[in-house]
């Protein structure tokens, strides 16, 4: 059935619910084709609140009967909700119990219940539990759980749901039951329950408190050996949280469970955490150095939400940031902190930088711009943006900045004494962070602050230096202005928090603090300097704004060669790549690279006292889609050329300085995934991948033989799978017998496999070439358009990650995106969704793209029976 056409919902219109749950007791009993589930609750009117029906949320439920204090009851139905309109009056608690059937094997949406490789695996959030069951599903009913679940011993011999295995035993047919309770009130979002063949490892801790733990990784059979890192990851992650904010664990027993079917990365139910097989699984011949990076942060993040999101929880979905910002925040924070020494953590903030510049800044200019807090959506589902994620935790990094880390754990600890065990918004978490530092800039201008919550858009901040030789004085103006963006035509100035420095010419620091901006402009006066300084901005990237300021190529030499701070000397040289190809793209697509800036690369690259990490995030050219956002119109495959124009230059101009990086960092010995020698790693992959380019240019075979035999003789998959893209990007004719060398050898590995499409779909278009192949991965015998983790490692890697082989001349590209969109809706909308954001820019699109482009976003408009997930990103996109 078609859903209703504008249900758009509101902040504003937010109302505290009618009816309290105060518990619930499901029964669940496991069948994949029809799962029967009774749902016993005890439910009290909210006194504060006229007396009205109760509604209660439910889809694709077949509903079988309804009972109130254990009489039959009258009911309707309108649209998906279940009113019940004869309840006893009165505050008096009253029982009411449903039971309904639903369908795990034919939901292919993998939101409620479903069944991946004949498992049973719940996902709830954001309203996915009136799949499950008709229930008030919004994170604002806080409910305590008992469930019990009842299946077939031999196919679901491991039964788990949130909190503590209470009862278990036999039941007849072969069949069992497990009863768990979780001791935690929490939202329907938070609820899971998982059945089958899984094992399991395990570990038991003892928490500061010197109480007792069970940790449990629970996998595939054949999976047990890839489950160490994930283990690891939640030890640290627990010791952290106990360390750095004084949050301990406060269940008996936590779990972690990998599906292979998931549509996003993992998920914190209270005592159960689901994940994506991807951010689980690992072994150094399976997993890249990425691989482990990010499994030790997603694990770090679902963990850290048992307080951040679980003991303390969103009011309404508006409130998304208020458990996810804080959460990057907190996962940010813990990998830094794992990493170590200042390079290592600096090299970890210039990593998430570049992901906030390069996916939420262009989100924040186009069409689905939307606050921190959005003020209005069609589908919930849509709004896990990077915006709400990324730039959320930059606005809670802001508030630790504006109060200091003391400061800011002070004002965590406020925060949950104020709050646990409720349902929230953003503004009680900056208000406790604020209280808990009333001398601070932040509580001084805290509503002013809060601005970064309620106006979406990337602040612009212009800084203009001025030196006046007889007084020695410097003057820096900063002003601030931030463009419209959709439904927010003007913006009223931010709290911007500013470091900088002064370094002179000869790099000394001359200068240095932290300057809060407030006023649409200010000037900041530095006496008793001897000539004119370089300022050094934002350092650390205080704020996620864009700075403008007229640097010379000079100045900014000389803040790559002697900044103090090591984000502002990454920065300048991506500044004076930036400028390059700015010129590049802008002129007639020509690409000479300047002496001046070959040689800065080649002082980085043999630097005898910086580390390699740091070495490749520097000679890593920004991305294609970074320079983009620099451009008012784009032509992406212009883009693309140039950038491969200035990655070949460098690989011939610094040929025998890429060889000796090779050398040096190539051996990395036994394998481990830290810091320093993923760092070496990541240097050696960067100098193999230039090398085997320049040897495109000269007919040079050695170095492509080279790349051959690391693919061949690797120890690892970091080694190996660089070694690959080497030969891909590089177009060698080894790639081919490489790529099906790799496909035999992991056959069995659906993660591997993964990166084997994705390095195809997302490889170097030359003439068209991209396309063909991936319409080709579409049929290979291995593609399979319903496992998410598949579906984007071709049609996204295409998509989204692939602008000069995506964007071509003659549109096929789009007309490939429109089919897979509408392809995608009808089984699982909110990936489908996803994919429809890659066309977001289209306006900035060069003609005749543009016009492409439009026509494509409007085909997929007129689909008759268009999800609500895929109509808001379109419709968007379109007005
Ligand atoms: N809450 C999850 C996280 O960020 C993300 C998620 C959202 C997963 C919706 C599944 C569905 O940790
Ligand atoms: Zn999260």
């Amino acid at each position: 059935m078609r859903e209703g056409h504008n249900n758009v919902i509101y902040r504003q219109d937010y109302l505290p619910p009618p009816f309290w749950i105060d518990s619930v007791d499901l029964t669940f009993d496991l069948d994949p084709a029809k799962t029967r589930v009774l749902n016993k609750m005890r439910v009290r009117r909210n006194p504060d609140v006229p007396p009205q029906a109760l509604r209660l949320d439910g889809e694709e439920l077949n509903l079988a009967r309804v009972l109130v204090n254990g009489q039959g009851t009258s009911f309707k139905m309108e649209d998906h909700t279940l009113v019940l309109e004869n309840l006893p009056e009165g505050n008096d608690p009253f029982e009411l119990e449903i039971f309904t059937t639903c369908a795990p094997a034919k939901n292919t949406k993998l939101m409620g219940l479903y069944v991946s490789n004949e498992s049973f695996f719940t996902q709830c959030e954001a309203e996915g539990f009136r799949r499950i069951t008709y229930f008030l599903d919004r994170p604002d009913v806080m409910a305590s759980y008992t469930v019990t679940l009842r299946g077939d011993k031999t196919k679901y011999p491991v039964m788990l749901s949130n909190g503590n295995l209470v009862e278990q035993g036999e039941l007849d047919d072969d069949r069992h039951f497990a009863k768990w309770v979780d001791p935690f009130r929490k939202p329907s979002y938070l609820f899971a329950l998982v059945a089958g063949q899984l094992v399991c490892r395990e570990q038991r801790i003892v928490s500061r408190s010197g109480k007792e733990h069970l940790l449990q990784v629970y996998v595939r059979a054949g999976d047990l050996d890839k489950t160490e890192h994930a283990m690891n990851s939640l030890m640290h992650s627990v010791a952290w949280d106990e360390a750095r904010f004084n949050l301990p664990l406060d269940l008996e027993r936590f779990m972690i469970v990998a599906t292979s079917d998931f549509n996003m990365g993992a998920m914190e139910n209270k005592g159960l955490n689901i994940f994506n097989t991807k951010y689980v699984l690992a072994s150094q011949a399976t997993a890249t150095d990425v691989d482990f990076a990010n499994i030790e942060s997603v694990v770090g993040h679902e963990y850290f939400h048992n307080w951040t999101g679980n003991r303390v929880t969103c009011r309404d979905w508006f409130q998304l940031s208020l458990k996810e910002g804080l959460t990057v925040f907190r996962d940010q924070e813990f990998s830094q902190d794992l990493a170590g020494e200042a390079s290592a953590r600096a090299v970890k903030r210039i990593e998430d930088v570049r992901v906030l510049r390069s996916a939420q800044f262009p989100e924040d200019a186009g069409p689905m711009a939307h606050p921190v807090r959005p003020d209005q959506y069609l589908e919930i589902n849509n709004f896990y943006t990077v915006t709400v994620y990324e730039k959320g935790a930059e606005v809670v990094r802001m508030q630790q900045t504006l109060v200091g880390r003391e400061g800011f754990a002070k004002g965590m600890a406020l925060y949950f004494q104020r709050h646990d065990g409720h349902a929230v918004t953003c503004d009680d978490f900056a208000q406790a962070i604020a209280d808990a530092n009333p001398e601070s800039p932040l509580a001084q201008k805290l509503e002013q602050f809060k601005r970064w919550y309620s106006q979406a858009g990337t602040p612009r901040v212009r800084a203009e230096g001025r030196f006046d030789e007889a007084s020695g004085t410097y003057t820096l103006t900063l002003s601030q202005s931030c463009a419209p963006t959709p439904g927010q035509a003007t913006k009223l100035p931010f709290v911007i928090p500013i470091a900088y420095g002064l370094v002179a010419a000869d790099g000394r620091e001359v200068a240095s603090g932290m300057h809060v901006l407030t006023e649409a402009s200010e000037t900041l006066t530095f006496n008793g300097l001897q000539a004119a300084p370089v300022p050094s901005l934002l350092r650390g990237f205080s704020a996620p704004v864009i700075l403008d300021h007229d640097y010379t190529d000079e100045r900014l030499l000389t803040l790559l060669a002697h900044d103090t701070d090591p984000f502002n000397r990454w920065e300048a040289a991506q500044r004076l790549a930036t400028a390059r190809a700015l010129k590049a793209i802008r002129g007639g697509g020509e690409v000479e690279l300047d002496a001046p800036f070959v040689e800065a690369m080649r002082t980085v690259l043999r630097h005898p006292t910086l580390d390699a990490a740091f070495k490749e995030l520097v000679l890593t050219l920004p991305g294609e889609t970074y320079i983009a956002e620099q451009l008012e119109t784009v032509d992406p495959q212009r883009v693309h050329v140039v950038r491969e124009a200035m990655k070949e230059q460098l690989a011939q101009q610094l040929f025998a300085d890429f060889e000796q990086a090779y050398e040096q960092n190539k051996d990395t010995g036994a394998y481990r995934p830290d810091p320093v020698s993923s760092g070496r790693r990541a240097l050696a992959g960067l100098a193999l991948a230039h090398l085997c380019l320049a040897a495109r240019q000269s007919g040079d075979t050695v170095w492509p033989g080279k790349a051959y035999q690391r693919f061949k003789d690797a120890g690892n998959m970091t080694d190996r799978f660089n070694a690959l893209t080497a030969l891909v990007t590089s177009g060698h004719p080894l790639a081919a017998e490489a790529l099906q060398r790799f496909h035999a050898m992991f056959k069995d590995e659906a993660l591997v496999i993964d990166k084997w499409f994705a390095l195809q779909a997302s490889a170097p278009d030359r003439g068209g070439n991209v396309l063909p192949v991936v319409k080709q991965l579409m049929s290979h015998p291995d593609f399979n358009i319903r496992n998410p983790n598949r579906a984007r490692s071709v049609i996204f890697s295409y998509c989204s990650g692939n602008p000069g082989g995506f964007h071509r001349a003659d549109a096929a590209g789009y007309v490939f995106w429109s089919e897979r969109v509408m392809e995608l809706d009808s089984m699982n909308p909110q990936v489908a969704a996803r994919l429809a954001r890659a066309l977001d820019r289209w306006k900035k699109l060069a003609e005749p793209l543009r016009t492409a482009a439009r026509e494509a976003i409007a085909r997929v408009a007129a689909k008759p029976d268009l999800s609500n997930d895929v109509r808001e990103v379109v419709t968007r996109a379109l007005a």
